[in-house]
């Protein structure tokens, strides 16, 4: 299996290797890979950082924090991790401190280098001048790169001017981890492996799409950097597009990186851009209030980001259409919000009605759907109308035909960090998002900020444990697939 590939040795210095991303998630990704026999005892892993620490100091730290984190931890294995593991404190903003990354890189002697950015991105080009500067960055380093990249096109492009003026865009892997889950993946396999749903795949067949992302976490402590972003700019630019991106994208000639990449920019190029008029009818942004969630009582927005009023949204809907031959006219509703009912994450492709009804009753028949759950029990569902079995002429009502993809894989999904790290040491940047099609997302984006500036767009509120003020962007007859009390 691919997965368990050997793969080439390799030095990865983690920039801000002791902040949250890395402990909850890259270290215990590291952790897996390493025990899976994917990363050998000749790697190396720097963690660079500017809190004071002795490499001895991180190693406890970490060892406590897989200890805590993993469900099974294996000691042996924490102890594999951390003995390739060293720390070094450096100021990031001081060349002159870099002097001992140069030592640590030339001792490790390795030529594949990973440098991972996990710091603000407002430190991105420090970073990689210094690296530059110091001889640090050859031809085979490869960098990777955290969202967020910039919060308007603006400050992508001045980002990402500067980790250009270093690194080739084959050498730059910028992350959506949205990308690297199973289900996600599952997604290409299950339309481009199976002639059945590809047949039925367009305009004709299907009358809208819907896209859920739901949490039932709020803020929690990330309250500076999400006051400032919103739902729109942390999840649709750059989740929920993907996922869109992935539905309407014609077939590549192939899997790689550039065919794949090709065919999403041309989708995010196909989005129907907002303007004033229609901002109004198919956005709609709100904040939650107070609520309940699994019986506990939850905070309102404004208390969780400690009373500063804000007109942040924590919750979006809306409405857009591909301009393309394949999905013209084909609305795609996408939704995402804090503190919704539960964490909860599907695509629903809404098939049209059939054309006639032959039943002498002509009662209503619904449409057929597929429902792809991302997460949590990923599955995929076929909703269809079935006979209620018994005499007395046809009654009938929907039905689920279930594919329980973990069950029939039988093994627990890999974390999607563990993915796409080990995509990063193989070289393959299909999971990456390339250039431009970052900039065509902040493009669209801006069609809506924009406007909603423009016309003063009116903040919604809602209260945290409900499905949010998603229904008025909806066009007769369709609806959001229910949270709760769901099929399954
Ligand atoms: C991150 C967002 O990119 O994705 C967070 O910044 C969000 O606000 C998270 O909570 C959701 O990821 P997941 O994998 O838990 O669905």
């Amino acid at each position: 299996m691919t997965t368990k590939n050997e793969l080439e040795d390799f030095t990865l210095v983690i920039f801000g290797g002791d902040g949250d991303l890395a402990m909850k998630k890259i270290f215990p990704a590291l952790y897996y890979r390493l025990k899976h026999g994917q990363i050998k005892a000749a790697s190396d892993i720097i963690v660079v950082s500017n809190n004071k620490k002795t490499s001895e100091d991180f190693r406890t730290e970490l060892r406590q924090n897989l200890l805590e984190k993993l469900a099974k931890p294996k000691k042996e294995w924490i102890t594999a991790l951390c003995n390739i593991t060293t720390y070094l404190e450096i100021e990031l903003t001081d060349l002159n401190s870099y002097i001992p990354l140069k030592e640590a890189l030339h001792k490790a002697g390795q030529e594949h280098v990973l440098l991972y950015y996990s710091t603000p991105s407002s430190l991105f080009s420090m970073i990689s001048s210094s690296m530059y500067q110091h001889g640090m960055i050859t031809n085979k380093t490869k960098v990777v790169l955290e969202k967020p990249l910039g919060s308007n096109l603006a400050t992508f492009e001045e980002v990402n001017n500067t980790i250009r003026q270093y690194f080739q865009e084959r050498q730059i892997y910028r992350i959506d981890h949205y990308l690297g889950k199973e289900t996600v993946q599952n997604l290409m396999v299950l339309r481009f492996a199976n002639h059945l749903f590809e047949l039925a795949w367009n305009s004709q067949n299907i009358d809208y799409v819907e896209i859920t992302v739901a949490e039932s976490l709020g803020v929690g402590t990330r309250k500076g950097y999400y006051d400032n972003y919103g739902a729109l700019k942390d999840m649709v630019q750059n989740h929920l597009l993907q996922l869109l991106c992935l539905v309407a994208m014609e077939p590549p000639s192939i899997l790689d990186a550039d065919s794949v990449r090709d065919e999403k920019l041309k989708v995010l190029k196909a989005l129907v851009p907002f303007d004033k008029t229609n901002v109004q009818r198919r956005t709609i942004k709100a904040q939650y209030t107070r609520g309940e969630i699994d019986d506990d009582f939850v905070k309102s927005y404004q208390e969780d980001i400690d009373g500063y009023n804000s007109n942040t949204e924590t919750f979006i809907a809306l409405r857009t259409y591909v301009q393309n031959w394949r999905w013209s006219g084909i609305p795609f509703y996408l939704r995402t919000g804090k503190r919704m009912t539960e964490r909860y994450s599907e695509i629903v492709i809404n098939f049209k009605h059939v054309p006639h009804n032959v039943f002498p009753k002509r009662a209503a028949i619904d449409r057929n759907k597929l429902i792809i759950r991302l997460q949590p029990n990923e599955r995929i569902e076929l909703v269809q109308m079935a006979k209620i079995p018994g005499p007395g002429g046809y009654r009938y009502k929907p039905i689920s035909l279930e594919l329980d993809y973990l069950a029939s894989v039988g093994k627990k999904f890999p974390d999607a960090y563990e993915r796409l790290i080990m995509d990063v040491v193989r070289g393959n940047q299909t999971l990456f998002m390339r250039e431009d099609e970052v900039r065509a997302s902040w493009n669209w984006i801006h069609s809506i900020m924009d406007n909603w500036d423009a016309t003063n767009q009116e903040l919604k509120l809602y209260q945290a444990g409900t499905e949010g003020p998603g229904d008025a962007i909806l066009k007769e007859g369709h609806q959001w697939n229910k949270m709760k009390n769901r099929t399954t």
